[in-house]
């Protein structure tokens, strides 16, 4: 079989049986074995899900790594190797990653007698949750390691694209909750309650006016109130509403604003209205900060591979590659693959032509960075 048919077959095996977060038992397995049969040399790291393999020979390291898991989602896509596990749909394109990085490793298994150093191949699980890759830093995957590399399909590129920046890329990721307590009345009587729904209504548009009045326009920020729940009835005013939503950024010190500016409107509210607002924050994975030289060295890279090549847009997503920027230089890329629909979205079919490439990309990546160190 073809190593372009042998990869896709690969995908659409890993498509076909998709698990979530930290339950990826059976992935873990199929990559184990694929790793195997090519005699790649599998690391014992101890890990519940994922897995670590390791080619060539030498002191220096360099690191390339996929994320495993898929998502919660019903998939809808109709192809003849959709899902086979209910509500459980590779929706990111993970399958299609790990057969990157699958490829990737046999390239270089192929070379490892020339490889100037070693390349350890990381197969992360749940990405999604923001979880995994503290869990291979716990296990001590990364030791050693001087660059890492990764990538996420862009479908909104045409195949044979490329992007990438130097600096902030994806967002750092905060999820807030506030909960509004004003007092319960009869729906013909609110003088004798506190209105809460009122309140959380205004309070929406309030927080609205932080990012569009008290950051600067230069900055990226996003604050997005996605949940708002109280009452259960039309003739009773609610005691109790509760909001959720995110906000995205790329620099602390605007995070930090918005999160504090949150905080103070919330207490103003309080007291103007005679209620209780609590808010409360998530943190979720931090922003993610490319090495500008690595950046730069992975796009001459790509041009050299034939990519159409440019410089990506600030990404407003969280994605986990950011915890391993924060320990060691590196480089998360976007490359092609042009779906109709957008990642996460129950019809996302990329086009599985950026496969072979995108393995043959990143042999030649990790071997010259093993070179360039
Ligand atoms: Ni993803």
């Amino acid at each position: 079989m073809s190593f372009e048919n042998q990869l896709i077959d690969w995908r659409r095996e890993l498509h076909q049986n998709p698990e979530l977060s930290l339950q990826e038992v059976a992935t873990t397995a199929r990559i184990r074995d694929w790793l195997q049969s090519a005699a790649i040399t599998l690391l014992p790291y101890d890990l519940k899900t994922g897995a670590v393999a390791e080619v060539g020979q030498g002191d220096k390291v360099v690191a390339l790594r996929a994320d495993i898991d898929a998502l919660p989602i019903e998939e809808a896509t109709g192809l003849a190797y959709r899902s086979g596990n209910p509500g459980v749909m590779h929706a990111c394109g993970h399958d299609i990653h790990t057969s990157v990085i699958l490829g990737a490793a046999l390239l270089l298994k192929a070379r490892e007698a020339e490889l100037p150093g070693r390349v350890r191949i990381l197969f992360q699980p749940a990405e999604e949750n923001f979880g995994g890759a503290k869990t291979l830093i716990r296990a001590g995957a990364l030791e050693g390691i001087s660059a890492i590399f990764g990538m996420h399909n862009e479908p909104g590129m045409p195949v044979g694209s490329f992007a990438t920046r130097g600096g902030a890329f994806y967002a750092n990721v905060d999820r807030f909750a506030i909960k509004v307590q004003g007092k319960g009345a009869h729906a013909a009587r609110p003088h004798e309650g506190q209105d809460a729904i009122l309140l959380a209504s205004q309070l929406v548009s309030a927080l609205q006016s932080v990012a569009s009045r008290e950051v600067n326009t230069l900055d990226s920020v996003v604050l997005s109130v996605t949940r708002i729940q109280g009452g259960n009835t039309w003739n009773v005013l609610p005691e109790n509403v509760e909001l959720e939503g995110t906000l995205r950024t790329h620099r602390t010190e605007v995070q930090e604003r918005v999160r504090t500016r949150v905080s103070e409107i919330a207490a103003g509210f309080a007291r103007a209205f005679n209620a209780s607002i609590e808010v409360t924050w998530y943190a979720g994975p931090t922003a993610l900060v490319n090495d500008p030289e690595w950046a730069a060295f992975a796009t001459r890279v790509a041009d050299d591979a034939g990519y159409q090549t440019s410089t990506a847009a600030l990404h407003m997503g969280g994605e986990d590659f950011a915890v391993y920027l924060q320990q060691i230089p590196g480089a998360f890329v976007s490359i092609g693959s042009e779906s109709r629909f957008g990642l996460h979205h129950p019809g996302f079919n990329p086009d599985e032509r950026l496969i072979a490439p995108a393995a043959r990309y990143f042999a030649a990546l990790a071997e010259k960075a093993l070179q360039h160190l």
